[in-house]
Formats: structure tokens, C-alpha cells, sequence
């Protein structure tokens, strides 16, 4: 295991020690890294590597000269560098070069979510085994200390629901059909400009980035060993200006949520019971926290048996805040380096099974060619699946041919309206297939 150096040659304080970092990726994140490292005077961590491909362009005149700047792994691992930090993203070379450095008995900080969704408890394993760490808070909700606040902050509770947004991407585009009643295209356009989306959004607006966070989050917080591909995913580029019109005439408004919740006593099965974890557009109460999450900004809800409801809220993205994060990661290793402790996390200790077949009240936004009819249709097919209507909103003074209305229903399972919309999204007058979104 790779000690901490002593600083005694340069004659400052003896007790005081120096902690040996390099960073992987010298982009967003890692640049900002940097930058808090040197700046920042009171700790004992110092940069002595910073590892990029075609590393001349990266060169910058304000770190100090002792930094090396290497295109080659082999120069890190080789080196007395006590934590690496991987802010490159991607899962390879990513993957490969954290387990190279943690069986050279260095511990690691990494941002990447969707290589620690992947492999996270092999990495941590991996780690134990090379009596080091792996750290991983900022891989969810960037600069917000959402890992760390339910791993220790909590762990005395028993987590059994985490909600939350913790897709920045999403919620500003959202945020923006809400505040402009601009179409869902324009909104995308928006954020791609000002650099809240990326060029392809298809991770973000999909879901797939929020899940593999969301897995992340099941494991640290409700220690369950879940696959980011068990959990389903669905788009929010159905959703448009009139659904937030009808959301606030039901005192809602609509976010991307990600809900993960065990449902039966974990203990009760040895496998771990259900747990029902989806990622989807759905409408919230505007008296609940979740509504007022503006732009890029996350927010997670971990809900406890014992302590009830605890909130973390803040800049999900960025490159400062996302590098606080990562040396918050960094001074936690080096605390624990220096009391021999090993926090490399708790054992995962279920594997339940995943469903997003929920018992919640749901919402339907159909788009109609109008006839006579149409609502005792539909309320047939509903009826005959055993679900209860609730209401029925239409905006007046709209084009008949393009007709949009509301149906909410009462609570009932998603599997069940599911069967009811496969046959109602085949009927002659249905413009486009219906919105549905479940009502948290
Ligand atoms: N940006 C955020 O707000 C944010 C928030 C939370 C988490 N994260 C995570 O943090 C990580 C870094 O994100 P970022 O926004 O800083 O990305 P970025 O700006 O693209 O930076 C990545 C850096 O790594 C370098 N790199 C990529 N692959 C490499 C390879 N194979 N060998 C050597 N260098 C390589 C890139 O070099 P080139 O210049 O040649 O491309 C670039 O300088 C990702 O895992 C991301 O998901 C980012």
C-alpha cells in the first residue's frame, strides 16, 4: 500500500503530510480539479500528475512547473502518487486504468457514473482487496454531497425511498416549456445553445443518464445491488406546453423523476423483496420540493423508517462544483489513509427484484381527431381493465382535428393502464399515442 509522504525535507510542519494526486483527464471537471488544488492553501494534497491524450494543447501556465503532464497510464501507476482521480468519462480506457491503479495500491476518485453503475462493486471489491479506496460522489448529482449524505450522513436510518431529479438537462428543458410554453424542440434547441444539453441528448433526455445515477444511488443508499438496465427508462420528449397548462389546473407540475423505493420489509425475503425504480416524466404536487427545482439544479429526497424525509439540493453539473465533490472525495481518502481506516463502502446486501409496475393516480393526455363518442370509448376500454376514471379537462377553443384532453384516473397499477392504452392507442380517432405519466 502506498504510504502518504512526509514533508519533513522541505522543513515544514513534521506532522503535517502530503497527500500525492493525479489526475486523468484534464477537460470541464478536471481543469477545475486542478485550479482547487493549487489554490486551495490549506490542505496537504499536491497535484503531481496530470495525464491527457495529446497532452501539449492542455498545457496551462498556472500549475506549478513540479507537475507532470504524461500522455502514458504507465507514468502514473509506476509513480508514489497515493490517489488518482479519473475525470475522463467513458468506460474505457476508464475502467482498465482504475483497476490498473487500485492493484497498485492507489485509491481512486472518478466522476463517471455510468462506469460505476457498471461496475461499481467489482471496483470497490477490487479495492478492499488492495486494502485502498474508490470513492464516486461526484458521479451523482455532481457538486451536491448526495453520496457521502446517505452513505455516512444517514447511515444510521434505514433508507427505503429515494427520489429525486438528477438529470440537470432535463429539468431546464422542462422548466423551460413550463416558464416560456415554448414546444419540447425549441426547449432541446435552447439548452443545446447555451450548453445545458449536449449535441446528442439522447443519454439525458431518455433517461438512460439518470438511471445509471439512480443505480448508483439504490446501492449506497438502499444497499441493493441493482442493474442500471433493469431500471426502465422513459423519454420526456412526448411532453408538451398543454401538459403543463392541464398539470396546473391540477395544482401539479411535471419533472423527471427518479424514484427508486422498496416496497416490502427488505428483511422479510432473503432476496430482498421488490423494489420498484423508474425514470420518467411524471407529474408532482406543487407543494412538494421537486416542483421548484429550477434549470440545471438537482435535488434528491432519501427517505428513512427513523429520521423521515432528508433533503440534498444544489448544482448538479459544472465543472467547480462538481470538483468540489471530487476533493471532497480526495481529503475523505486522505483522512482515512491517515487513521488506517478503510471506508471503501458498505457491503451490498440485497438483490431485489426491479419493477415499474406501481400503484400511483395517472395522467393521460390524449391527442383526438373529435366525434361524438369518443370519452364512452374510452371509458369502456378503462373500465373493462378495472380502472377508475377520476376527471376530464379540455381546454376550450381548440382545433378539433388536433384535439388534446385529460383524463386522470384513480390509483390503480401502471401494468393495468398500460393493457388499457394498447388498446385505446389503436382506435381510429387517436392522433398521437397518449401521454401517460404517473402522478407522484
Ligand atoms: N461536466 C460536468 O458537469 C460533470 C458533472 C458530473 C460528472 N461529470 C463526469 O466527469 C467526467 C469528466 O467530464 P468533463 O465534463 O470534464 O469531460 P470533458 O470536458 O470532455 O473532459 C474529459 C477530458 O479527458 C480527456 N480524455 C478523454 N478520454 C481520454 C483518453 N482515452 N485518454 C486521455 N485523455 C482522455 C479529454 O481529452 P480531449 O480534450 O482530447 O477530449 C478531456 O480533456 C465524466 O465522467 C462526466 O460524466 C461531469
Amino acid at each position: 500500500m502506498t504510504g502518504i509522504s512526509r514533508r519533513g525535507s522541505t522543513g515544514e510542519n513534521d506532522s503535517t503530510q502530503n497527500c500525492k494526486v493525479a489526475l486523468l483527464g484534464f477537460g470541464t471537471v478536471g481543469s477545475s480539479v486542478a485550479r482547487i488544488l493549487c489554490e486551495r492553501s490549506n490542505t496537504h494534497l499536491r497535484l503531481t500528475h496530470v495525464l491527457n491524450r495529446n497532452v501539449e494543447r492542455k498545457k496551462v501556465d498556472w500549475l506549478p512547473a513540479s507537475v507532470k503532464w504524461t500522455e502514458t497510464i504507465d507514468d502514473v501507476i509506476h509513480s508514489d502518487v497515493d490517489i488518482v482521480v479519473e475525470v475522463m468519462g467513458g468506460i474505457q480506457p476508464s475502467d482498465d486504468w482504475i483497476r490498473r491503479a487500485l492493484s497498485s495500491g492507489k485509491s481512486v476518485v472518478t466522476a463517471n457514473k455510468q462506469l460505476i453503475a457498471r461496475s461499481g462493486p467489482e471496483l470497490i471489491r477490487l479495492a478492499r482487496e488492495n486494502n485502498q479506496q474508490i470513492q464516486f460522489g461526484a458521479s451523482v448529482a455532481g457538486g451536491v454531497p448526495v453520496i457521502s449524505g446517505v452513505h455516512e450522513g444517514l447511515a444510521g436510518d434505514e433508507l427505503f425511498k429515494i427520489c429525486g431529479i438528477l438529470n440537470g438537462t432535463c429539468n431546464y428543458i422542462l422548466s423551460q416549456i413550463e416558464s416560456k410554453g415554448v414546444p419540447f424542440a425549441t426547449a432541446l434547441k435552447d439548452a443545446q445553445k447555451l450548453g445545458f444539453a449536449e449535441a446528442d441528448p439522447t443519454e439525458d433526455i431518455d433517461g438512460l443518464d439518470a438511471r445509471a445515477k439512480l443505480a448508483i444511488l439504490v446501492r449506497v443508499g438502499l444497499h441493493c445491488n441493482v442493474k442500471a438496465e433493469n431500471i426502465e427508462p422513459r423519454s420526456i420528449s412526448a411532453i408538451d406546453s398543454v401538459d403543463f397548462e392541464y398539470a396546473k389546473q391540477l395544482g401539479c407540475t411535471i419533472r423527471q423523476i427518479s424514484l427508486a423505493e422498496l416496497r416490502t420489509e427488505p428483511k422479510a425475503e432473503p432476496s430482498g423483496g421488490e423494489l420498484f425504480a423508474t425514470v420518467c416524466p411524471a407529474l408532482v404536487e406543487i407543494s412538494s420540493p421537486l416542483a421548484h427545482v429550477e434549470g440545471a439544479r438537482n435535488l434528491v429526497m432519501a427517505t428513512g423508517k427513523y429520521g423521515g424525509e432528508t433533503l440534498f439540493g444544489g448544482h448538479g453539473a459544472g465543472g467547480n462544483p462538481t470538483a468540489v465533490a471530487i476533493v471532497s472525495d480526495i481529503l475523505a481518502i486522505a483522512r482515512a489513509k491517515q487513521s488506517a481506516m478503510n471506508h471503501a463502502g458498505q457491503p451490498v446486501e440485497k438483490t431485489p427484484i426491479v419493477t415499474a409496475n406501481f400503484t400511483a393516480k395517472h395522467y393521460l393526455r390524449f391527442l383526438v381527431r373529435d366525434r361524438p363518442g369518443i370519452i364512452a370509448s374510452l371509458a369502456t376500454i378503462l373500465s373493462n381493465c378495472g380502472i377508475n376514471i377520476d376527471a376530464v379537462l379540455q381546454k376550450p377553443g381548440c382545433d378539433k382535428s388536433h384535439l388534446p384532453f385529460l383524463i386522470t384516473l384513480e390509483e390503480c397499477k401502471a401494468s393495468l393502464v398500460e393493457e388499457a392504452l394498447a388498446k385505446i392507442n389503436s382506435l381510429d380517432f387517436i392522433v398521437q399515442p397518449c401521454l401517460h405519466l404517473p402522478i407522484l
